[in-house]
């Protein structure tokens, strides 16, 4: 399959499965040379493992239909970064869709101070990010929605992007996955759970009585997470560099768990199988 466009609408596949490579919190701040095929995890920057990741990703023995990339393609916010980041994302081939993180939209100074002594400052997305954006494939439907916000490290699912998200729940009853940069169920961190998207509640009251809305997929968290809520399957996924230790309630870098991906086979009866791989030692 050829990319043709960005964005993609619509996705054909010989089985009608759908095969979802998720990749999120790239948190690319500076170009670099390819890492060396022997050069341990521990010791890549955010660029080499994005592509040490997906090279390892495109070489498992799955069809991958679609890659999206669910926020925080930078930490520096930077036209030269996202160029790169595109370019390695065409030349898979493959369809590939990008939403934004609140590194996208919001420039953190003093990063040197504790965190609330640092300023953040409302930068425009990249015009590539896509917001309110459907895929459909034979059997799914796709909607992607930016909960990123200007000057803000917490997100939010705007009463605009719940009335949009239902009506395309209401208009096309296949299956349906939301991404979104966000997390919209609790980690039970407290750190983390400052910067859920704010509205989640609202979003949760309007969505649950959708029997169609069957996976919602986030990144934002940096860790891997599983939640079954009002008949949804609610996923977070690793960054592709550095993660965050689950149920902290004080900001904690997990050292020892490997950058990763997710998959995500979106079955033609509505059935959906998901898993993370981690970067191979
Ligand atoms: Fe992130
Ligand atoms: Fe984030």
């Amino acid at each position: 399959m050829s990319l043709l466009t960005y964005p993609v609408n619509f996705i054909a596949t010989p089985d009608g499965q759908l095969n979802v490579l998720q990749l999120s919190d790239l948190h690319i701040d500076e170009l670099s040379q390819a890492a060396k095929p022997t050069a341990d995890w521990s010791s890549l920057n955010c660029c080499q493992s994005f592509e040490k990741l997906l090279e390892q990703a495109l070489n498992e023995p799955i069809r991958c239909d679609l890659i999206i990339v669910t926020g925080d393609l930078v930490s520096k916010i930077c036209p030269d970064i996202y160029n790169y980041i595109f370019e390695v994302l065409k030349k898979t081939k493959l369809p590939f869709a990008c939403i934004a993180g609140n590194h996208d939209v919001t420039a953190e100074e003093g990063c040197h101070l504790p965190f609330h002594q640092r300023t953040f400052l409302p930068k425009p997305a990249d015009e590539r990010l896509l917001s309110r954006h459907v895929i459909e494939s034979e059997h799914w439907q796709l909607l992607l929605i930016d909960s990123a916000v200007p000057g803000k490290v917490a997100g939010k699912v705007t009463s605009s992007d719940i009335d949009w998200l239902s009506h395309q729940l209401t208009t096309c009853n296949k299956p349906a996955l939301i991404a979104l940069h966000h997390h919209v169920t609790p980690m039970n961190s407290d750190w983390i759970d400052e910067h859920i998207a704010d509205n989640a509640d609202k979003f949760w009251q309007k969505l649950h009585q959708f029997d169609n809305l069957r996976v919602i997929v986030s990144g934002h968290t940096h860790q891997e997470h599983v939640k079954h809520q009002n008949g949804v399957t609610v996923y977070t996924t690793p960054s592709t560099c550095y993660q965050f230790k689950p149920l902290e309630d004080d900001f904690t870098f997990d050292d020892n768990a490997r950058p990763g991906y997710r998959w995500l086979q979106l079955g033609n009866n509505g059935q959906v199988a998901s898993w993370v791989k981690r970067m191979d030692t």
